[in-house]
């Protein structure tokens, strides 16, 4: 298992050190075009290895060479948010940066994965797409499972209840329009809704909702790391261990929930294959109404981009 990660800053450095502490990978690639700060990290974390007593092998490097045949790679490259910028702001230079990234790993790895983590989250996800020419199974965008984790840990601060009983789903694109479903959030396998009141509720939809930007404003120069890493080796491993599990992704949309060519995130099962299935759950109106909402904003900001 060969796993590229492009983008050594803090989110790929960090996901490529997950990767390699939990041995998903024989080797993991990481790329980024700042000169000696892969090689550096990589280095770094290769050397923690005979501490960690797990065998991967970790490169860094500028190019694309070293990435060949890579059976997943893992797309983090892009600058990041300041407090004031929202994830849209990104979207011109993003752009750019991923297409480029992308065209330059499907010539060394054509039958890769791509795990896509770069923000505006769904429009990347969409560019990679285009610009891999892949399957849709192949490409998906990191967004669902950090967003469903945030909304999990403020459940469980709330309740005072371990983060390991609370499950959350959350649906849409990763912004200010995403949609948590807490009738589908349990605790134990008990709804949300028997657990506390609407008002405690809507509270943590909205700090769900905020999750990304009240770190950016703690941080100051840069966005959260530490939750997009473990979400991003989340899939990793569903993927490499073909755990046919159901997590919450960007995934290319070709009718299911009434929505058509969009990417945008609702369930999906996560096997060797990719993106296995899109499993649809039945919204009542109003939940469909705030996922087609959030579509459609998706979808006006793939419009503006030129792929
Ligand atoms: C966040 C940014 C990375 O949600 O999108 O933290």
């Amino acid at each position: 298992m060969k796993v590229t990660v492009v983008g050594a800053g803090n989110v790929g450095a960090t996901t490529a050190h997950i990767l390699a502490n939990k041995e998903l990978a024989n080797e993991i690639v990481l790329v980024d075009i700042v000169e000696g700060i892969p090689q550096g990290k990589a280095l770094d974390m290769y050397s923690a290895m005979p501490v960690e007593r797990t065998d991967t092998r970790i490169i860094g490097t500028n190019g694309y060479d070293e990435t060949k045949d890579s059976d997943l790679v893992i797309i983090t490259a892009g600058l990041p948010r300041k407090p004031g910028m929202s994830r849209d702001d990104l979207l011109a230079k993003n752009t750019e940066i991923v297409k480029s990234v992308t065209e330059q790993v499907v010539a060394q790895s054509p039958n890769s994965i791509l795990v896509i983590v770069s923000n505006p989250l769904d429009v990347m996800t969409y560019v990679a797409y285009k610009a891999s020419g892949f399957e849709k199974n192949r490409v998906m965008g990191m967004a669902g499972v950090l967003d469903s984790a945030r909304f999990r840990t403020f459940i469980s601060m709330e309740l005072n209840v371990s983060v390991e009983d609370v499950s959350a789903f959350v649906l849409g694109g990763h912004g200010d329009s995403m949609v948590p479903l807490p009738r589908y959030s349990t605790v134990a396998g008990i709804p949300l809704p028997d657990l506390m009141d609407k008002e405690t509720i809507d509270r943590l939809v909205q700090r769900t909702r905020n999750g990304g930007i009240e770190i950016v404003n703690f941080l100051k120069t840069g966005s959260a790391y530490y939750a997009p890493a473990s979400s991003s080796v989340e899939m990793a491993e569903a993927i490499i261990k073909d755990k046919k599990r159901i997590l919450p992704c960007a995934v290319w949309l070709e009718g299911e929930y009434d929505l058509n060519n969009v990417m945008v995130g609702v369930p999906a099962k996560l096997g060797k294959s990719g993106v296995e299935e899109i499993i649809q759950i039945k919204l009542n109106p109003e939940e469909q109404e705030a996922l087609n909402k959030s579509a459609s904003g998706v979808q006006a900001m793939m419009g503006k981009v030129n792929v």
